[in-house]
């Protein structure tokens, strides 16, 4: 298929072209507010924040079913970029930071974002397979990542002027940096001992 048909045929798929421009972008605010509710549930397993009236087994897949809906977010946001014909962004520029015809170094930043959370989730599928430190380690880089995310959306983002825009990313800024500042001025819940029959374990519940 040509390059005319491909686009035709896009066109044929999503009505009208600005489809794919709206659809980008509502995908990329909705992904910044599930990737912040992600990090509140993930600080709030890791140091049981819900008063005890949320048992830690809700929280914890709470923030796992929300971060897999962001990574479905993901795909539409950067599939609907790619596949937008008004902005030059190509397939590679979705992992590498480098190159975008569109608003290279907002495009680079995304990218940035993007490998990081990469690492998240394929470390968080390998979990069993990676000691605990060096897993706690790589998650956290999600601190890193959410800013470089947010650096993004302000500057690549057609809404960013838009207070109603503002107000969201402002909101969720705060939400993140409260959210870092508790996990680590929280200290971490003390290990539980659990008697075996065979051997004495400890089970440390902010080892999540
Ligand atoms: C974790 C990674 C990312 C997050 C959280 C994210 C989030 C966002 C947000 C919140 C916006 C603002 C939308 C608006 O204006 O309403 C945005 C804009 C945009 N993003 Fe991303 N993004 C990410 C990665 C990427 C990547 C890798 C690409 C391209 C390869 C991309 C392409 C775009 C484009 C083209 C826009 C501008 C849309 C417009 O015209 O307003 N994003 N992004």
């Amino acid at each position: 298929m040509n390059r005319t048909s491909a686009v035709v045929s896009r066109i044929e798929l999503l009505g009208d072209p600005k489809n794919l421009w709206y659809l980008n972008r509502a995908s990329g605010l909705v992904l910044l507010v599930l990737l912040t509710v992600v990090i509140v549930f993930g600080v709030m397993t890791s140091r049981k924040a819900a008063g005890g009236k949320l048992p830690r087994f809700v929280s914890n897949e709470v923030h796992r079913f929300l971060a897999f809906a962001a990574v479905a977010f993901l795909g539409l946001h950067v599939t609907t970029a790619v596949l937008d014909d008004f902005v030059q962004i190509d397939w590679w520029n979705v992992v590498i930071p480098w190159g975008s015809g569109w608003k290279p170094l907002w495009i680079a930043f995304g990218a940035v974002a993007v490998d990081l959370l990469v690492v998240v989730v394929i470390t968080s599928l390998l979990r069993d397979r990676i000691p605990e430190r060096q897993w706690r380690a790589l998650h956290l880089t999600v601190f890193l990542m959410w800013p470089i995310a947010w650096i993004h959306a302000l500057g690549a983002g057609t809404d960013a002027k838009n207070p109603i825009y503002l107000v969201i990313s402002v909101l969720c800024a705060i939400t993140v940096a409260a959210a870092a500042a508790y996990r680590w001025f929280k200290p971490a819940p003390t290990p539980i001992p659990v008697q075996s029959t065979t051997r004495r374990q400890t089970v440390d519940p902010g080892s999540r």
